[in-house]
């Protein structure tokens, strides 16, 4: 078992191949947080609460009489407010009597194989019951009758553990959630640089790095979605910690809606930090005998460095996240549409797409935003899932035929949480938006937000997709969502359920995701909000791949690539070469490798010559799939560290081949360059494809190859395949 409970300790050992985790029951029945790093074997580990005895303003504990032991000072397993300790809070609820005082206190536990699922959430799941352990501790507060009920899931393979909360009302009365913490971890000390993903549309996820200092740090949301602006993810990494050294704790919500991260350096610079849904607006009635499960919290450790924690969440994902047909199959090789003609098409130019695509041996055609209503620009029509026929002259069956008859597989876009108010769905129910009675609606890109934290709405809109997609041949769909929510309320619910809408909505989508991949199993779901907006695990886990970035210039794209792949793996990133201003057809490639790749342009407009070349990308896609899909990530210069140029290897899992991409962001003005390797065999012998050549994998990761001859020019790139020599 990789959960112990030691009846003499009263501790809980978790233990991955890359941490130990331990807590404890401690007087007066607290859960005390002692330690989580590296693996050690011990269980007596008492001695590690100990913090500073005097502190002076803070409370003794009224329960646990022990010297040195205030609540205030004393690293907690799962916080809470209002009971004498001062920091963050993990949790709180607001009782019957109005007040949030609130103290959970253990009661009882139990460790089993495998993992359950969430009900109602997305959450990483086995593929059998050996592969993880799962302990669950039942805590209460017993003047309210709040049980909370602590799961920890613990991958025995992965380095990794995920964290989740119940919460029962086990009392006579109604009581509102006020903040619910997927998890808290009290770590000794706060040398420790914080790393999060901010950023922007088209400029998503670049990489922030900053020392921790005393007082509050945050990442959050509360756009609705998971956001393209910050990342439900941080790293707290040892100063000094690089990709292939210290010690790193990564940390990834999976959930699409608002969330929050703190990190609090307390008097005693000690660092706590809390992850979950943002209490910012977020309130939940529970009413007795109901529950209420929080999403679920990954959490990761190394001391092998940024790298490593990179690699154990690549796995972790593409193994127990991801999940059906396409965890495994293999991607269709796609052209979409959207740069090459926006909504300015008909059948014609789409079957046209198709020839072509054909011709250059791509494998789907995806029609994007433009094919239902009256929609030619967007203004209008989302909402009316229905085929705007003076565009597609044979009707969409006609369409899709004629593709199919090419050969070529038919993928479809939606944007199903949204409604214009130029639509017929809008006209007949005003009411199905978003909306706050005598308030004027914020509009953005000319569009209202569904309310999908109604059952009505989501089954009307649902039945509509599900209309399309039963009538017709479609492989492939990308769900998109192009806009952050304002005036969140509904006038179905009583005034004090308001503060669940944000939750509520999500719990929707996830239901209607859910019915599709269930109705649909075959259906490829390509996530998209507006590019990466919702680029998180809750995403990934009912759609295998997510459009990384509407910006799809290649240089601009490795900020965004880079940071992406902190936690996220390269088939989870949606890539395509398309006919942006910058750079060679040979760099877009390049570039767009890296992830789930395909095109993004008109074929029509190519010149003979890059027609050509795309034929040898599209047998280059095919040599590398594998590796890059299925191999390990290395990031070998990273454009937040180099300005000039940047490099990345992906190694298949038993070392026998590489693929190497460097990339010249601009001219550099240190031609000499040697790059040393990462993640070989240093006892094999590898040959580098283009030279012929020859080197033990020691010498390319200590010594390195000199690419000093290589293109060093403004935006030129290159690949260099290595193979093991038997
Ligand atoms: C935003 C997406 O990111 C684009 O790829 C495209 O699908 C447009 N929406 C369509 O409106």
């Amino acid at each position: 078992m990789s959960i112990t409970f030691s009846e003499k300790t009263k501790t809980f050992k978790l233990d991955t191949p890359t941490s130990t985790y331990i807590f404890g029951v401690f007087e007066g029945n607290y859960l005390v947080h002692y330690y989580y790093g590296a693996p050690i074997p011990d269980t007596d580990v008492e001695e590690l609460r100990i913090r500073p005895g005097f502190a002076s303003f803070a409370p003794d504990s009224p329960t646990a009489r022990v010297f040195n032991f205030s609540p205030d000072v004393t690293p907690l397993e799962y916080s809470t407010f209002g009971a004498g300790d001062f920091r963050l809070s993990a949790f709180a609820v607001k009782n019957s009597e109005g007040n949030k005082v609130t103290d959970l206190r253990y009661v009882s536990h139990k460790i089993y194989a495998g993992k359950k699922a969430l009900p109602g959430l997305p959450s990483l799941y086995v593929n059998s019951d050996d592969e993880a352990d799962t302990l669950e501790v039942l805590t209460e507060d017993k003047v309210t009758g709040v049980k909370a009920t602590l799961i920890y899931t613990v991958f025995k393979t992965h380095g990794a553990i995920t964290r989740s909360v119940k919460v029962e009302n086990a009392s006579d009365k109604p009581f509102f959630i006020d903040t619910v913490h997927s998890l808290c971890v009290d770590l000794p000390g706060y040398d420790y640089d914080m790393l999060g993903l901010y950023g922007r549309w088209v400029k998503e996820r670049s990489l922030d790095r900053y020392p921790l200092h005393r007082g509050i740090q945050s990442i959050k949301s509360k756009r609705g979605s998971s956001s393209h602006n910050h990342n439900p993810f941080t790293a707290l990494v040892k100063k000094g910690a690089t990709e292939d050294y210290g010690e790193c704790y990564g940390f990834n919500l999976v959930y699409s809606s608002n969330f929050s991260i703190d990190v609090e350096v307390e008097a005693f610079a000690t660092s706590r930090l809390v992850m979950g849904i943002n209490p910012d607006g977020f309130s939940w009635e529970l009413a007795p005998g109901e529950e209420f499960y929080s999403p679920e919290a990954v959490m990761v450790f190394t001391d092998k460095g940024i790298g490593e924690m990179s690699r154990i969440f690549h796995k972790l994902y593409s193994n127990n996240l991801v999940r059906g047909k396409w965890k495994k199959a293999k991607r269709p090789l796609l052209i979409n549409n959207w740069e090459g003609t926006g909504m300015d098409f008909d059948h014609d130019k789409l079957v046209s797409f198709a020839k072509h695509a054909k011709d250059m041996g791509l494998e789907m055609l995806v029609m994007d935003d433009g094919w239902f209503g009256h929609r030619d620009d967007d203004r209008s029509s989302l909402g009316d899932w229905y085929v705007a026929e003076y565009k597609l002259k044979h009707g969409l069956s006609g369409l899709i035929k004629a593709v199919n008859d090419l050969g070529l597989e038919f993928g479809i876009w939606f944007e199903p949480e949204m409604i214009s108010p130029d639509s017929d769905v809008y006209r007949a129910h005003p009411d199905w938006c978003l909306h706050t009675e005598g308030r004027d609606k914020s509009i953005a890109r000319t569009q209202y937000v569904m309310d999908f934290s109604r059952k009505d709405v989501r089954d009307y809109v649902y039945g509509m997709m599900h209309k399309i997609l039963s009538e017709n041949n479609i492989a492939y769909v990308k769900w998109d969502f192009n806009r952050n929510l304002t005036e969140v309320s509904c006038a179905q619910l009583p005034p004090e359920k308001q503060g669940e809408i944000f939750h509520r909505f999500v719990l929707g989508t996830y239901e209607v995701m859910d019915r599709l991949i269930k109705d649909f199993p075959h259906i490829l779901i390509e996530n998209c909000s507006g590019g990466g907006g919702r680029f998180d695990p809750g995403m990934l886990y009912f759609s295998p791949q997510i459009w990384t970035s509407d910006n799809t210039d290649p240089i601009e794209r490795l900020t965004i690539q880079f940071g992406t792949s902190l936690c996220y793996p390269a088939l989870t990133m949606g890539a395509h070469v398309s006919a942006s201003r910058r750079a060679s057809y040979e760099t877009k490639k390049n570039v767009a490798l890296w992830g789930s790749f395909g095109y993004e342009l008109d074929p029509d407009k190519l010149s003979p010559e890059t027609i050509e070349e795309i034929k040898e990308q599209v047998k280059e896609y095919h040599r590398y799939y594998d590796v890059i899909h299925y191999g390990e990530l290395y990031r070998l210069i990273t454009p937040f560290e180099n300005d000039f140029r940047v490099a990345w290897q992906m190694v298949a899992e038993d070392k026998s081949e590489a693929l190497v991409t460097v990339v010249n962001m601009r001219q550099s003005y240190d031609p000499f360059f040697i790059l040393r390797l990462k993640g070989l065999d240093p006892e094999k012998l590898y040959e580098v494809e283009d030279t012929g050549n020859t080197y033990s994998g020691a010498y390319l990761m200590n010594a390195g190859l000199n690419l000093t001859h290589k293109p060093q020019g403004d935006g030129e790139s290159y690949l260099i395949h290595i193979v093991e020599k038997k």
